[in-house]
């Protein structure tokens, strides 16, 4: 297989695990990438049957995911959580090996792959959104990250998964298959945004941002009724926990300015681009609030955010990370 070909799918996914060996992946040929997409309401979504992933796949959110790779590196200080560096450190005879679920655009992956060039790196979309033409040690697959990988038991290195939370309703299964695919001593790193944001000065939020708590209570709402998705990014710990099969389950949180309200110019100039990519994901949110109990106050939710998030000083997104050892 040519390692520069773009897409490929495992043409024997019958839900078992096959290997990492790369064969018996297929290409996706090129004519077949429209069928994975399907127009609404003037945005591009996936058509995948059986996930209920809300957001749109298009260029806004390109940009979207892009931005916030960006301004996740600068929140957190660099591209991950944990003791990466020593996990993927190069060792005669021994083939690294990282995969990264819900890898949309491919981002991390490749940042990633340019910093670790010794290390192969799977990223694993339903959607062919990353670019056609990775480098040498990167492999962009389709899959359903809610059905069993096709990697064998114990096989990889780290599993990488941010800002998931949406694509899947069951958390705990797929920890559980993450269980099964790491090696012992392999690494889970997770990072997931709350869904609900704060102040910075622990005042309530819905007080001092009324417009910006009824829009997030109704997308908790409507995905909880309409797509059967909860809001995990702090449960994730306790998941980890429960499965019995990760050791030093290790947790951060990263407050991120919504606004242009912090006086130091860095974090200010942090603000002001979070609130551009939250107008992205506001209005990317329209659609699905207007499918939902909210419909008919959906472009007012919105329309509302936006405003608090442009006038009221002291909003803040947490950041949540995990990092966690396969026992
Ligand atoms: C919010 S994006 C995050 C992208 C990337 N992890 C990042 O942090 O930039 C979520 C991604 O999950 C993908 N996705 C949604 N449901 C999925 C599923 N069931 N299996 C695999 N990927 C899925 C979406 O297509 C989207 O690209």
């Amino acid at each position: 297989m040519d390692d520069h070909d773009p897409y490929y799918y495992d043409s024997d996914d019958d839900g078992t695990a096959s290997d990492t060996s790369e064969e018996g992946l297929v290409e996706v040929p090129q004519d077949d990438i429209p069928g994975y997409f399907q127009e609404r309401d003037g945005r591009l979504f996936h058509s995948h049957g059986s996930s209920p992933y809300p957001l749109p796949v298009d260029a806004d959110e390109f940009h979207r995911q892009n931005g916030l790779n960006r301004l996740l590196r600068t929140l957190i200080g660099d591209l991950f959580v944990g003791p990466v560096r020593e996990l993927l450190a190069m060792s005669l005879g021994e083939q690294r090996r990282v995969v990264d679920l819900g890898t949309g655009t491919g981002q991390w992956v490749l940042d990633m792959a340019h910093e670790f060039p010794h290390v192969r790196f799977y990223g694993v979309d339903i959607v062919p959104i990353a670019t056609r033409y990775p480098p040498h040690n990167v492999l962009f697959e389709m899959h359903n990250i809610m059905e069993p990988f096709r990697y064998q038991d114990g096989s990889i290195d780290m599993v990488h998964a941010r800002s998931i939370s949406m694509a899947i309703q069951d958390y705990r299964a797929l920890l559980h298959e993450v269980g099964r695919i790491l090696r012992r001593g392999g690494l889970f790193v997770s990072c997931e945004w709350g869904r609900f944001p704060a102040m910075e000065d622990g005042s309530e939020v819905a007080i001092r941002a009324p417009r910006a708590h009824a829009f997030f209570n109704a997308i908790r709402d409507t995905l909880r009724v309409r797509r059967g998705i909860e809001p995990v990014a702090s449960d994730i710990p306790h998941f980890l926990e429960a499965t019995g099969q990760f050791t030093n389950i290790e947790t951060r949180r990263f407050l991120a300015p919504v606004g242009e309200w912090p006086t130091d110019p860095a974090r200010r100039e942090m603000g002001r681009e979070f609130r551009e990519m939250m107008i992205l994901y506001a209005r990317s949110m329209r659609a699905v609030l207007r499918d939902g109990p909210f419909a008919d106050y959906a472009d007012a939710l919105v329309e509302g955010y936006i405003r608090d998030i442009s006038t009221v000083s002291g909003i803040v997104s947490t950041c949540f990370t995990v990092h966690a050892r396969r026992i």
